[in-house]
């Protein structure tokens, strides 16, 4: 008999990450169906995906907050193994003006996602968070056992219930999950044909500075330079969108592979390098990555910015067996790439 290789579905495999991620998963030898609702992402991507990896992934448009669409998609592709949830909406500052479209996308979708997996029996989970939920750290780097934050959005929360809701379900059936709390995921994949595509003015600091090179913003703010970090800008820890998707996999295979009991079946990893850059560190190894000269002035502290923060890594490093392999010189280098060839030929 033919063996197949699992087959899993991608919530929100259109997007950012997620398409970086089924490019990964291809190349694996995974089966991919992709569900998404393209509301913050093309149909076009998937050509992309194809064209990079030569091979398909199946796509419903479908909005996982609608229970039935969701079901039936199981019920057509039948021999789903696991799943890794990416659908939801992320805009920080959206969701403080619309708090409640921010709960009902990214926890009805998920809650959807919960039961037709139970109703089906499908045991493997895996949900993107984000470092978001450990708000301003009080000792650094944060470990997964850093406390969590009252959060400081909407959006911020729907990750915290999130990981909530995963939790007790995993305590209450046979529900295996991974929750991955990413830091902050910058660059585009080497190809430059798929690579984050920011829904009007750009909130993240990559995406600005890259339209600022290009000349699409007139000039980079930096939000303010009073913080208590060696030169007053805030720091982050960034991380290559391709280290992030390889996280996924690497995920997976614990999943397929490890029979979990850490926390009753749920476990959490920061995804990071486990090193912090300034903004003003940013936007110097960009221009030296690129040899593009920016163009930016210092503003006022953005409200809600965290001082700094950044990922211890070794539990991902050491239980996860992944580690992040790209520099920030390498970040730039492909944000930038990424910026110049969507202009030429833009996803439409
Ligand atoms: P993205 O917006 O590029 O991708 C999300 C995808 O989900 C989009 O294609 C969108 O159309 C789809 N989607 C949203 N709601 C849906 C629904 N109800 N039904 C079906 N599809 C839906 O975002 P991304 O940057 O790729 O983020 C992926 C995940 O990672 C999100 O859960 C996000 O919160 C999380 N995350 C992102 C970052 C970041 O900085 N990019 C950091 C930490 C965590
Ligand atoms: C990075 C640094 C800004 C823009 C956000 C979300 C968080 C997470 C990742 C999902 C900060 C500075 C930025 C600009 C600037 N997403 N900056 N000028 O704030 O770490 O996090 O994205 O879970 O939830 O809040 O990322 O890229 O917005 O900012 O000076 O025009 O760049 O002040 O210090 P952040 P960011």
């Amino acid at each position: 008999m033919e063996h197949l290789s699992p087959k899993i579905i991608v919530s929100g495999g259109m997007g950012y990450i997620g398409s970086h991620t089924v490019v990964l998963l291809l190349n694996a030898g995974y089966r991919v169906v992709i569900l998404d609702n393209l509301s913050n992402s093309n149909k076009s991507i998937l050509q992309r995906i194809q064209q990079i990896t030569g091979k398909s992934a199946s796509f419903y448009e479908v909005d996982l907050c609608n229970k039935t669409d969701l079901a039936r998609v199981f019920d057509a592709e039948k021999d789903i193994t696991a799943s890794i949830h990416f659908a939801a909406l992320k805009a920080v500052g959206e969701s403080v003006e619309n708090p409640l479209l921010y709960y009902k996308n990214n926890l009805i979708s998920l809650i959807n996602l919960l039961e037709v997996q139970h109703e089906l029996g499908i045991k493997n989970l895996v949900f993107s968070s984000s470092c978001t939920v450990y708000g301003e750290p009080d000792a650094l780097p944060v470990t997964e056992q850093s406390p969590i934050k009252q959060a400081l959005s909407p959006y911020g929360n729907t990750k915290q219930i999130g990981e909530e809701i995963i939790a007790d379900a995993c305590k209450s059936s046979a529900l295996k999950a991974i929750a991955l709390r990413y830091f902050n995921p910058v660059g585009a994949h080497d190809s430059a044909l798929i690579g984050e595509l920011p829904n009007g003015i750009p909130n993240n600091l990559v995406p600005y500075i890259t339209q600022s090179a290009i000349g699409k913003r007139a000039e980079l703010k930096v939000f303010g330079n009073d913080y208590s970090t060696p030169d007053g800008t805030c720091i982050r820890d960034y991380i290559h969108v391709e280290d992030v998707a390889a996280a996924h996999v690497a995920a997976l295979k614990r999943l397929e592979n490890e029979n979990i009991h850490r926390n009753a079946g749920f476990e959490v990893f920061n995804i990071g390098t486990g090193r912090g850059h300034s903004v003003v560190e940013i936007i110097n190894s960009f221009e030296q990555a690129t040899g593009c000269k920016l163009k930016y002035s210092v503003t006022s502290r953005r409200p809600g910015d965290i001082e700094k923060v950044y990922a211890d890594t070794q539990l991902s490093n050491e239980v996860l067996g992944w580690k992040a392999q790209k520099n920030i010189s390498e970040m730039m280098a492909s944000a930038w790439k990424w910026e110049l060839e969507n202009s030429k030929n833009p996803i439409q």
